[in-house]
This record gives C-alpha cells, sequence and structure tokens, in this order.
C-alpha cells in the first residue's frame, strides 16, 4: 500500500471515529418504525405502560386499518380512527372510537387513565376513556362536558382535576372529571373573546397553557398573556403583549413550553414560558387565496413568576409555523415538525421544515442556544405529532393537510408512518447512566427524601449529573398539553465502588410543581440521559 493511500485510508477511519464516537459532528438520526399504522396520528399520548395511543377523527372516511369482528357497531365505517402502538415490538392494535375527535385534547389523569375531551358534531361534548391494560379499548361519556370544546385545551391541576379551557367560539372553562357541584359550572373567560383575530381565523385556538408555581394558571392566546385564577375565575396579571405582531395559536400555530423548573428545598422556583413561531396574523387567508408567507424565526422567553416580567425575544436558525416542541429529558427544547410558509388548516403550507432544532435554553447547563439537527425525509405538516419516549427517542408521526385519506393527486400525501427520532444524546458509544434501583419504587409522595442507584462508567458527581422528572404530554396541533421537566434537588452523590452511585434526592414539595400522576424520572449525566423509570406521585 502507498504511504498516501494509507493516510487516506487512516484518515477515514479516524473521521469515522470522530463522527460516531467524538460526537461533535452528531446531529441526531432517524428510523422509520412502521411505514403505516393504518390512520394518521392526529392526537398522541403516552401511558404508563410505555404503550402509545393515537387517534385520528371519525369522519374522516375510511382508513388504512379495519377494526376487527365483532367491534364493528351498527352505523359504524368499520374502520379504526385509533390505535394503541407499542414502541417495543411495534405492534398496531385497533380501537374502538365512535363520536368525533377531532381537533380535540386530553390529559393522562393522576391515576393514568387517558381521559380525552371534546372533538366536533355529535363528539363536542364527549368525555372519553381508556385505561391502559390489556385489550382495553375506549369507553365514552356523551354530555361529559357542559360546553361543546372543539380545539380546547387541558392541564392537570394540583388537585388531580383537568381544566378544559376554550375552544371554537367557546370563552369559557370548566372541570372535569364532575365529581363536585362546583364542577358543574360554567366559567367564563372573556379573555378568549378579546384575542380573537377574526370570526374565522381565530388565532387564538388551542391557547397554551402552563400551571405557574404560584398555583395560577398561565394562559396564552394570539400574541397576549394572562395568569388567572381559576378557582375565584379572576384574571390575577396581565402579562405585556410579546412583541413582533406575530400569531402564535391556531391556525397561525406556534409552539410553547414551560422551560424546566429547578426546585430547590428552600424556595419555589421561578417559572419561564417559551414560546416559538407562528406566522403573521393573516396568513391563513392568504394561504387560502394560495399566497404561503413566511412562518416566524422569532421565540419568546417570559419569567412568568418576575415582579416586573419582560418578553426576551431569540430567533430560531428558520422560520416554522406547527413547530412540536418536545421537552426532553436533559431538560432542552426539541423543535420538531411543521412548515416555513403558509399556516394550519387544509392545504394551507408549503415547504415543510425537515430539520428538527435542538434549543438549550440554559437554565440547568450555562449554554444557551440553537442547533440544527439531522433532516427527516418525511414532511410533517398540519395534523403531525410527537411525543418522547421513554427510551429517550422521540416518536414522530402522522401530518395529513387533505380533508380526508388521499395518497395521490395531493402535493402532501396523507402521512401514516411513524418514526422516531434519535436526539444527539442517543450517538452511538455513548456510555449511558443505567437507572439500577428506586427506593421507594414507585410511589412517590410530596417533600419526600428518596433514593436511587446508578451505573455509569465515567465519573458521576453533584457537579456533572442531575435528576428529571417529566409529566407525559397529550400532544395536538403542535402543542404538548401539560408537558413538564422537573430538575430534582439532589443531597448527595455516593459513588458505591466501581461505577455504581447511590443518590438522595427529594421529590417535589407540592402539587402546584408537580400536579399529581405519573412521570418519567430520567438520570442525567454530562448531557446524557438514563432510561426513563415511571414514578407516580401523589
Ligand atoms: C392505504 O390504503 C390505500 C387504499 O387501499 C392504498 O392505496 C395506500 O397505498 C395505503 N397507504 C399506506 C401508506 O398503507
Ligand atoms: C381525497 O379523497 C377523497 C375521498 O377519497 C376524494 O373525494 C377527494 O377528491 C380527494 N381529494 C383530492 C384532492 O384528491
Amino acid at each position: 500500500m502507498e504511504a498516501k493511500t494509507l493516510i487516506i485510508l487512516l484518515f477515514a477511519i479516524f473521521s469515522t471515529f470522530n463522527l460516531a464516537v467524538g460526537g461533535q459532528a452528531y446531529r441526531g438520526g432517524w428510523k422509520l418504525l412502521k411505514r403505516s399504522i393504518g390512520i394518521s396520528a392526529m392526537h398522541m399520548a403516552l401511558l404508563p405502560n410505555d404503550r402509545i395511543v393515537t387517534f385520528d377523527r371519525t369522519d374522516i372516511g375510511p382508513t388504512n386499518i379495519t377494526l376487527p369482528k365483532g367491534k364493528c357497531k351498527q352505523n359504524m365505517d368499520c374502520y379504526a380512527h385509533s390505535v394503541e402502538f407499542d414502541p417495543s415490538n411495534r405492534n398496531v392494535r385497533p380501537l374502538t372510537i365512535l363520536s368525533d375527535t377531532w381537533c380535540s385534547s386530553g390529559a393522562l389523569s393522576p391515576d393514568g387513565v387517558l381521559i380525552q375531551t371534546g372533538g366536533t358534531g355529535f363528539g363536542e361534548r364527549v368525555v372519553r376513556y381508556f385505561k391502559p391494560c390489556v385489550d382495553c379499548d375506549w369507553t365514552e361519556h356523551p354530555n361529559g362536558l357542559l360546553s361543546p370544546r372543539w380545539y380546547a385545551s387541558n392541564q392537570i391541576l394540583p388537585d388531580g382535576k383537568i381544566i378544559v379551557v376554550g375552544g371554537r367560539f367557546q370563552f369559557s372553562y370548566e372541570f372535569i372529571p364532575k365529581t363536585s357541584s362546583s364542577d358543574s359550572i360554567l366559567y367564563q373567560l372573556p379573555f378568549l373573546k378579546e384575542t380573537t383575530y377574526k370570526e374565522w381565523v381565530l388565532n387564538n385556538l388551542y391557547p397554551f397553557l402552563h400551571l405557574s408555581p404560584d398555583g395560577n394558571l398561565f394562559i396564552f392566546a394570539n400574541d397576549r398573556a394572562i395568569l388567572l385564577d381559576y378557582v375565584k375565575n379572576k384574571v390575577v396579571r396581565n402579562f405585556p403583549v410579546m412583541p413582533g405582531g406575530v400569531a402564535r395559536n391556531y391556525p397561525s400555530t406556534g409552539s410553547s413550553a414551560l422551560l424546566p423548573l429547578k426546585l430547590s428545598v428552600k424556595r419555589t422556583p421561578d417559572a419561564e414560558v417559551f414560546i416559538c413561531g407562528g406566522t403573521s396574523p393573516d396568513s391563513n387567508e392568504k394561504a387560502i387565496q394560495g399566497i404561503f408567507l413566511p412562518a416566524t424565526k422569532t421565540c419568546g422567553r417570559l419569567i412568568i413568576t418576575a415582579a416586573n416580567p419582560k418578553w426576551v425575544m431569540e430567533e430560531m436558525p428558520t422560520g416554522r409555523v406547527m413547530g412540536d416542541m418536545i421537552l426532553l429529558p436533559t431538560g432542552d427544547v426539541l423543535i420538531i415538525n411543521g412548515a416555513a410558509k403558509g399556516t394550519a388548516g387544509w392545504f394551507n403550507a408549503i415547504e415543510p421544515v425537515l430539520n428538527p432544532v435542538l434549543y438549550q435554553p440554559g437554565t440547568i447547563t450555562p449554554t444557551r442556544k440553537f442547533e440544527i439537527l439531522a433532516p427527516s425525509t418525511i414532511p410533517r405538516l398540519y395534523h403531525s405529532t410527537a411525543h418522547l419516549l421513554s427510551d429517550g427517542r422521540v416518536l414522530v408521526a402522522g401530518g395529513n393537510p387533505n380533508n380526508f385519506y388521499n395518497f395521490t393527486h395531493v402535493v402532501y400525501p396523507t402521512e401514516l408512518s411513524l418514526e422516531a427520532f434519535y436526539p444527539p444524546y442517543l450517538r452511538s458509544g455513548t456510555s449511558r447512566p443505567i437507572i439500577t434501583w428506586l427506593n421507594p419504587a414507585v410511589e412517590l409522595g410530596y417533600k419526600m427524601k428518596f433514593s436511587l442507584g446508578f451505573q455509569q462508567k465515567m465519573k458521576a458527581q453533584l457537579g456533572n449529573m442531575y435528576i428529571t422528572m417529566v409529566a407525559p404530554s397529550f400532544t395536538s396541533h403542535s402543542y404538548s398539553m401539560h408537558q413538564r421537566v422537573l430538575v430534582l434537588a439532589v443531597d448527595s452523590v455516593r459513588q458505591i465502588s466501581v461505577g455504581k452511585y447511590a443518590v438522595e434526592t427529594n421529590a417535589p414539595a407540592t402539587a402546584v410543581l408537580a400536579p399529581p400522576g405519573y412521570y418519567q424520572l430520567f438520570v442525567v449525566h454530562e448531557g446524557v440521559p438514563s432510561r426513563g423509570k415511571w414514578v407516580h406521585i401523589k
């Protein structure tokens, strides 16, 4: 072998090694898990048994999956509009939804039952329940809501109830499940009327809700935000208007996330809301005329617990409408799916943005930056979704900017596929911490001290590791409802033996910080999360 060839060969080997192990250049990866799950995933939730439940709408006609014999009821189209997906074996199980769930909302209840609310037509006031067990199916309760809720948003509250806010032409909120007399009251919320752009282009649907550490509910709609004392039905704070004249809610769909709450045993943490993407208020009207306006690059950060909150504006590397903001176990924000031009709605967007973006907010570690990640090959436009899995991957599915399941004669065919995105922390060769035990194993109480063990080949100490608890969300229309990351206060990290560590830590102090329910617990070491372990707090 000539010396020159040898050098080239060595260089090639070295650079491959560098890409795989050195890590700097690894920008995440994609894997197609299923070419078709039979439906286009418009809504998605993760259950504590690590299965994904997803559903579309029931009035869309034939899907690509039928119900098993005996499940098809009279006056039904016999196609499944909901499926359960098991990431461990990629099995798809058709589920039965009878009333229309189109553009609805949901939440995982404190006892681990998926509760889904509203939709359209005969489904607009239905509350549906899905229990995570073998062969379980949806049960539906007509008239479970006081008002029709189409494009509403949900949030779990400290008492375990779910607040359902808004919906098309619904300037009100209510609580479910309806177990006490106050649950039969419909509370008015004029803010939802005041933030309406136009009667048919509302720009304030699917309002962004975040539970503040002071117990009030932060509500963002269009480009404005309030803090609501939902018990007294009183707006306790009006935040400054988000600058830029950009609309952020449906159909000018941006996304929103509560940045990680850094818990301490001594004080209540500050809370910061982060909203990215959206487009100019008239973008929907223009798209209908065939003019696709560019999506915004801007994001805004607002410390909602500050004495004088002010928006701090930032710019994403590229503009995006209908992007999903997914909180990763590290506390970083993944912005994924969506388009560079147009708005939500059928046929209303072009130029899919295939590259996700990672945002490090600088709240846990000092780095604050955006980074462009590896692209998918599948456009995920209107009606696409994403959800964090316990193994640290992000499931990505759906996308249907057409009014039926159209696979031909349309620019963006209906997407039935399901992919996994591997964030950069999953680069091969990385040593991941492994949680080996938890004490107590599952049930945590507020303020409780608890301990856990983990394995990691590399040195771990207080300064280079932390523990997060991630609340699973209900995701639809680019907004992950109830998504929440808590960074626990760690008392000590002790090395037990080679590569084995024990951690003393603290459960969240109150149900305001961590509403009751299931969370995925992660150890993050040098920016690399373990697989999550389900814990439950109440
Ligand atoms: C869905 O079904 C239609 C009609 O049978 C078929 O043409 C299409 O290829 C299927 N699509 C997928 C992704 O399975
Ligand atoms: C989409 O599919 C529906 C139902 O099959 C059909 O009626 C409609 O014409 C299709 N639309 C387009 C743009 O192909």
